[in-house]
């Protein structure tokens, strides 16, 4: 469940690429930082390293990585379908909005449909995940690996020319969403935690005590209903009685998936 512990922020050299890093996290709405040194104890810490950035908590550890955007990407490149971009069926020059912005891949994966002429605003109600995934997005190519397989190469240029069409907020998305003109974009998206335990990915697990469990809200259904020009799309555990509770058509496909996808169609 969400962890709104106060976080320990440490920076672990003093070079001026780190320096900015610390104090970008430090002005970060939402977050209760403690500074280094001032009451530490058995507080979770965020690490900004030469290496990245560490967000640890006892012995969990997560950092922003978009491995499942990647290898989603590359699968797209080679061709191939993805349920996602089906359901929410985004073109080039779309707005998105991702309600549920999590660890990002959905959005890169949206970012990347919608092409240089779109846009995807992408909100988190943690602020710490908020953090860590807009300054992963922001930092993106000092991750990217001298990939000499000509696909990964792609597929990575591809991520970071996307990670730069997505805009993070920090906010509950009801409330947000109030604030949107009416028909604004072409599709809002929800992926909110799911409401039954089910197996679920390893990309996911590290994001279960940073996120936000609550059940999606049907007020904010209705004003994505408002908001979106084209459709309204939700993905769920497979047979989740929320698709019929929120007013979603379930989309055929996926036979073998864990998961289905549900639009309404505005
Ligand atoms: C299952 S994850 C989304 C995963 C994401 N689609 C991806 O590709 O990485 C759901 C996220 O929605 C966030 N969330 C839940 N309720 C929210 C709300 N009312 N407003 C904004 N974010 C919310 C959670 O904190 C969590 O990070």
């Amino acid at each position: 469940m969400f962890n709104d512990k106060p976080i320990l922020i440490k920076i672990t050299h003093s070079d001026s690429d780190l320096l900015k890093r610390y104090s970008w996290f430090r002005q970060q709405p939402g977050c209760n930082w403690i500074i280094t040194g001032s009451g530490e104890g058995d507080l979770p810490e965020l690490a900004i390293t030469r290496h990245g950035v560490i967000l640890k908590n006892g012995a969990e550890q997560l950092s922003f990585h978009p491995s499942m955007a990647l290898i989603r990407l590359i699968n797209l490149l080679r061709g191939e379908s993805d349920r996602y971009l089906e359901a929410t069926q985004l073109k080039a020059g779309d707005a998105l909005i991702d309600a549920t912005l999590g660890f990002g891949s959905d959005a890169l994966i949206g970012a990347w449909a919608v092409g240089e002429k779109g846009s995807v605003l992408a909100l988190e109600q943690s602020p710490i995940l908020a953090a860590i995934v807009q300054d992963g997005l922001n930092h993106i190519t000092e991750i990217i690996p001298n990939a000499k397989n000509k696909d990964k190469h792609a597929a990575w240029a591809a991520l970071e020319r996307a990670s730069r069409r997505i805009e993070v907020h920090w906010g509950e998305h009801s409330e947000y969403l109030k604030h949107i003109p009416s028909r604004s974009v072409n599709v809002v998206y929800f992926d909110p935690m799911f409401r039954q335990t089910c197996k679920q990915s390893d990309s996911i697990l590290p994001l279960h005590q940073w996120s936000v469990h609550n059940p999606l809200d049907h007020g904010a259904v209705i004003e994505a209903c408002r908001v979106a020009q084209n459709r309204v799309v939700l993905k769920e555990r497979k047979n989740s009685s929320e698709f019929r509770r929120l007013g979603f058509d379930i989309l055929l496909g996926g036979r073998y998936s864990p998961v289905d996808y549900g639009v309404i169609l505005v």
